[in-house]
């Protein structure tokens, strides 16, 4: 093939600044011809599409929508050169995959290596709402903290408790293996049918969601966003839970219903709620979920330590080779 030929198939839009690994990757290897959009912010829709045409590989992130571009009338915004999307991510609700698939298009993504990092953070805001951390902290700059009073600043603990997983998928796994030690009582989990394999450490049983719902001390969402599971946790399941429950997802916004979420927690039909991931995001910072107490809300910061971020970068990067060259994937989507 000609150098310009060889060029071409290595050409790659990279939609955000990434950690500079993974970025190194794809500078230094053969051929390869790199677009990027260098930010901190998200690249807008008209850049995105420029960027893309007639690149044969797209290195994007969860906020970039890759679906059909109606105004386009093509059936997907990719553009007819595109071979691989690799996404900087495990999740892939952001991704038509009918439409990838379709085209023939390779995915890869990045299971594994945030599983950890995610699940200390689920542990981490689970133990925030149930202690009421924030609050408290706040406590003691505001004054609030005028003696040590046997009734106050009073949550629940782990201790004895149930913990009911929606999803017990490698972080769902991983999230349980973290909680047991802290005298969990009792694993309950549910998802597309039971996997006792995977339950078999922690002696979890599956469940129907009302069940979880009705029997859980703290609620854990590590599933994946689907058709399914969108909006699953309403009203419907936050009335079933007891009032002295947490819920924390760290799974996808869309799987909650946040007015349903909103009314249980300020009526006190739950006891308090960690999310570390909204719908919208950004949560805008007059939304109502953010005026209570019993509401902890991260930044979608699951996967945020600087290794898992750095591996991530990597392993999109690789996958993105991988695929261009038309080799197996560390990771690819199976489509
Ligand atoms: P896995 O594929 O290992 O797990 C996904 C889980 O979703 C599976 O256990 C699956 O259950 C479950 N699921 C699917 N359908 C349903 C359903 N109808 N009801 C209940 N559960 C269901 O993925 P990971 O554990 O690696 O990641 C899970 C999700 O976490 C990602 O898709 C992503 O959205 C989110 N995430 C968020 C991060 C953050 O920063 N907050 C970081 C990383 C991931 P089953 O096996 O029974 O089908
Ligand atoms: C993912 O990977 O899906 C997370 O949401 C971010 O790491």
């Amino acid at each position: 093939r000609s150098a310009r030929a060889v060029a071409a198939a290595m050409s790659v839009f990279v939609t955000r600044r990434i950690p500079a690994e993974g970025l190194r990757v794809l500078s230094q290897a053969s051929g390869c011809r790199v677009q990027q959009w260098d930010s901190e912010e998200p690249v807008p829709r008209a850049e995105l599409l420029a960027g893309v045409a007639g690149k044969r590989g797209l290195l994007c992130l969860l906020s970039d929508r890759i679906d059909r571009e109606a105004r386009q009338r093509r059936p997907c915004l990719t553009g007819p050169d595109l071979k691989v999307i690799s996404t900087l991510s495990v999740g892939f609700d952001h991704l038509a995959l009918d439409e990838i698939k379709k085209r023939g298009i390779r995915v890869g993504y990045t299971p594994d290596v945030l599983t950890d990092a995610t699940a200390e953070l689920s542990v981490a805001l689970l133990l925030s709402a149930c202690r009421r951390l924030p609050e408290a902290a706040e406590q003691v700059k505001s004054g609030g903290w005028t003696t040590w009073k046997p009734l106050w600043m009073c949550g629940y603990g782990l201790s004895d408790s149930t913990v009911g997983i929606i999803g017990l998928g490698r972080i769902g796994q991983a999230v349980a293996r973290r909680l047991k030690p802290f005298g969990v009582k009792k694993f309950l989990y549910t998802g597309s049918g039971p996997k006792p394999e995977r339950a078999a450490e922690f002696g979890a049983e599956f469940v129907p969601l009302t069940r979880l719902a009705e029997e859980s001390d703290f609620v854990v969402v590590t599933c994946a966003l689907t058709p399914a599971t969108q909006g699953m946790c309403n009203k419907d399941f936050f009335g079933r839970m007891k009032k002295t429950s947490v819920f924390v997802n760290t799974s996808r916004g869309a799987v909650v219903n946040q007015e349903d979420l909103y009314n249980a927690l300020a009526h006190g039909q739950i006891a308090a709620a960690g999310l570390d991931v909204t719908t919208p995001e950004p949560l805008p910072t007059d939304h109502p979920l953010l005026s209570l107490k019993n509401c902890v809300i991260l930044p979608h910061i699951g996967s945020a330590t600087y290794a898992t971020r750095n591996t991530m970068a990597v392993l999109a990067a690789n996958n993105l080779l991988a695929g261009l060259r038309g080799e197996p994937m560390p990771h690819e989507l199976k489509l």
